[in-house]
């Protein structure tokens, strides 16, 4: 079997690619990356040989190229997107063009080059905001309400699918995956910025209260999800996956990863709150669980500590990362 993986090179598609590889060493996979400024293919050094692993550099929103690389493919499994909530709201319109466009693009080669599955990795994030101490979780059923405009992109990139497979019959399946965590997460996100920060010996920025609660997937559980749907999903349907984590709010994270480091919370530092800041994320997985056997083996203290570890271990990785366009971002975001 020949995989298309877009965004390959980000911190889940270059999880999945070393998932793919070692769990299914006969088949082929095509990694197509723009190399954005979250791209980057030291994520990925181990396989560069592997004779099944080819690397393609290019734009999802390039439809001459996409329409090339497709030839031949069986299946696709699109993670390509700009992916942070942050980012998004200080600029807008890049999560336009390729989350929402960019998507189309993939889906219109895809329907001419009759793949035989599409599979199209979202967020939980486009069911917008639970209430805090409320026992409800998102579902299949859960009514979208994207409330940022990475939401909003990922939720149009969600619809168009769709319309793909009812309109066109292209056989499509949908994953809105909650907040992953593991090795190669670029170092803007909660869990590798507040790691690194404290490996400098820096503050870790909480936005607002920190009561806000994300529901926590080790991003190897991700990839075993989302081959159980490539395997045996049912063409057409959506599947919400999680971790094992129990409504933990950023406070909480953040006080396990201190005492996993042997910090105290002076370095915790409280910074203006995030614009239209979702209070509370919790995802039930029992579709996945009932029809595909989905269960997340990795638990949140024993793999907050492996994580650790990993970032501990590979300085060079992420030091590289936070010493180019990304001084001027943090700049931006958390000013002095
Ligand atoms: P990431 O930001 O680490 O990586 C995104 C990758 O896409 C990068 O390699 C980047 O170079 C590439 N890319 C961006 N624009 C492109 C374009 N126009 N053409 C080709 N490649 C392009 O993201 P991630 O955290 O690995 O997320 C992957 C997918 O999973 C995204 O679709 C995201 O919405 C979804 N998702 C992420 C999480 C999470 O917690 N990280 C949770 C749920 C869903
Ligand atoms: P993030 O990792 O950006 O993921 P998402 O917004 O997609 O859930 O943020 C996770 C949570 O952590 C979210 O509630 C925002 C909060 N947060 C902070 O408190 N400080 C930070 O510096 C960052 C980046 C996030």
């Amino acid at each position: 079997m020949k995989i298309l993986v877009t965004g390959g090179a980000g911190f889940i598609g270059s999880n999945f690619i070393h998932y793919w590889l070692k769990n299914h060493p006969d088949d082929k996979i095509v990694n197509l990356d723009k190399l954005t400024y979250c791209g980057n293919l030291e994520n990925l050094k181990e396989v560069e040989s592997n004779k099944n692993y080819q690397f393609v550099k290019g734009d999802i929103c390039e439809g001459e190229l996409i329409n090339k690389v497709m030839k031949g493919i069986d299946k696709v499994v699109h993670f390509a997107a700009e992916s942070h909530v942050d980012r998004s709201i200080l600029e807008p319109s890049t999560f336009i063009q390729t989350n929402i466009i960019g998507t189309q693009i993939l889906l219109e080669a895809a329907l001419k080059n009759e793949v035989k599955h599409f599979h199209h990795i979202s967020t939980d994030e486009v069911f917008g905001a639970l209430k805090l101490d409320d026992p409800a979780k998102f579902n299949e059923n859960t009514r979208y309400d994207p409330r940022s405009p990475y939401s909003a992109s990922k939720a149009a990139s969600d619809h168009l699918v769709m319309a793909y497979h009812i309109t066109y019959g292209l056989p499509v399946t949908i994953t809105n995956t909650s907040n992953n965590y593991g090795p190669y997460q670029y170092p803007e996100k909660l869990l590798p910025l507040a790691i690194t920060n404290l490996i400098e010996g820096k503050k870790v920025p909480i936005y607002g209260d920190g009561k806000y609660v994300r529901d926590w997937l080790y991003v190897e559980d991700h990839c075993r999800a989302i081959d159980l749907v490539l395997t045996k999903g049912r063409i057409g349907e959506t599947y919400c996956i999680g971790g094992l984590t129990d409504d933990v709010n950023n406070l909480e994270l953040i006080k396990k990863v201190l005492k996993i480091m042997g910090k105290d919370e002076s370095v915790l530092e409280y910074v203006k709150d995030r614009l239209g800041h979702d209070r509370r994320y919790a995802v039930d997985w029992s579709k996945a669980k009932n029809e595909l056997g989905y269960q997340p083996e990795c638990d949140l203290d024993t793999y907050l500590e492996k994580t650790i570890q990993w970032y501990q271990a590979n300085e060079s990785w992420w030091k590289r990362i936070k010493s180019g366009e990304y001084q001027e971002y943090y700049q931006r975001q958390y000013g002095k």
